[in-house]
């Protein structure tokens, strides 16, 4: 067993897990100034091969494994995640204006089903303070934006929100990531419904294409390219929903999907019962949601002859897991809570097989 399996998260399990999620942040990037530190990092968790690079939307990623939505919701953390091995970091959910997310407690961990429970609600510092902080990224690492609306902005005006946080952010991230599938911000996922994702879609692509003109005139002309734009979508849609996304992302012409986000399913849990039930409402991830995204990444892959993207995400907890998501069409993936039960020799172990596994050239 690793360092971090057995000292290290038996004392941070001890602690409310919020606590201990800024407890990291803090400490991480303290370490990360300590000289010598980033080189001692790299070694320990970054594996470096040509296997593991992935050529997609224009971007390459130096290795499949991103950091997924909602660990660095403020953009304070893309070096150090890096410094770990991962290829790509996703900064957000980010909103228009800060906002201090629902009440706390709202992180549960189910321990025995190697799970969370949260319902965060989209606690954020706004997308100005992201701005500010983007400004000074580093410029070696690929960032996606994943963009949301506040809790306080009715559905029929969700697409304003949208475009202010698409508008701000456009220069500062390599790709974007539309959030219509988190369970916690009161009937968000309703925007997963063909029409208004259609519309809000169309809006974003436009602005996109508006935006893409301005750049292309600044550095004189040449082919106009669009910031590739991916939409995230829910464990929790009946195939015939699915099929109806796929329609959407299709005409709209968007580079790809995002499955999936947490579940508001409890079912097949160990976890006694009244445990589950006081941890109450909120998304589940980790373990329980291995199999159901896997699914879902499947059925979008039959469906999109190649011309999308899929980012499988959804209780990787081990190497096996992670091929799994790519045998079943994931281009690239994503983790959170198998990071908080694994540490971060989880991602140095999924690199490594990769590389090992001739099967899993990259499709595209
Ligand atoms: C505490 C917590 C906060 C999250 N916040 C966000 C978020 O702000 N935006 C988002 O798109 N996904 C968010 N997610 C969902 C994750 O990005 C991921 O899709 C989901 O947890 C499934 O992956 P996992 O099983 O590896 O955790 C959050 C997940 C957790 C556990």
């Amino acid at each position: 067993m690793n360092l971090y399996k057995r000292i290290i998260r038996p004392v941070f399990f001890l602690f409310d897990p919020e606590k201990i999620h800024h407890f990291v942040i803090a400490a991480l990037r303290l370490l990360a100034l300590i000289p010598g530190m980033n080189t001692a990092l790299k070694k320990m968790f970054v594996v470096k091969n040509p296997a593991l690079e992935r050529n997609l939307f224009s971007i390459r990623f130096p290795n499949p494994i991103g950091l997924a939505a909602g660990f660095d919701k403020d953009a304070k953390l893309i070096r150090e995640m890096a410094l770990l091995g991962f290829g790509y970091v996703e900064v957000g959910t980010v909103t228009p204006r800060p906002q201090p997310g629902n009440p706390k407690p709202r992180m549960f961990r189910l321990k025995k089903d190697q799970a969370l429970i949260n319902r965060m609600g989209f606690n954020n510092e706004g997308v100005d303070a992201m701005v500010q902080r983007l400004r000074n990224r580093p410029a070696n690492v690929i960032v996606g934006g994943n963009i949301g609306k506040n809790k306080s902005t009715p559905n029929e005006a969700a697409v304003e929100d949208y475009e202010y946080c698409f508008r701000a952010l456009y220069n500062y991230v390599d790709y974007f990531v539309v959030n219509v599938s988190s369970p916690n911000t009161p009937d968000l996922r309703s925007l997963q419904e063909k029409e208004p994702l259609a519309r809000m879609l169309k809006q974003l692509q436009m602005v996109n294409d508006e935006l893409s003109a301005k750049n292309d005139k600044r550095e004189g002309g040449g082919i106009r390219k669009r910031k590739p734009l991916l939409l995230k979508i829910a464990p929790d849609l009946s195939f015939q929903q699915l099929d109806e996304i796929v329609e959407v992302v299709l005409e709209l012409q968007l580079d790809g999907i995002i499955a999936t986000n947490t579940t508001i399913s409890r079912s097949n849990l160990q976890t006694d019962a009244d445990v589950v039930e006081a941890a109450g409402a909120g998304g589940l991830s980790g373990k329980p949601l291995t199999d159901r995204s896997t699914e879902v990444i499947r059925y979008l892959a039959a469906k999109s002859g190649d011309q999308f993207v899929i980012i499988g995400v959804g209780g990787i907890h081990s190497p096996q897991d992670a091929l799994d998501k790519m045998n079943a069409g994931a281009d690239l993936i994503q983790l959170y809570t198998g990071f908080i039960y694994e540490g971060p020799s989880l991602i140095r172990n999924i690199s490594n097989e990769i590389v090992k596994d001739p099967q899993l050239l990259p499709r595209k």
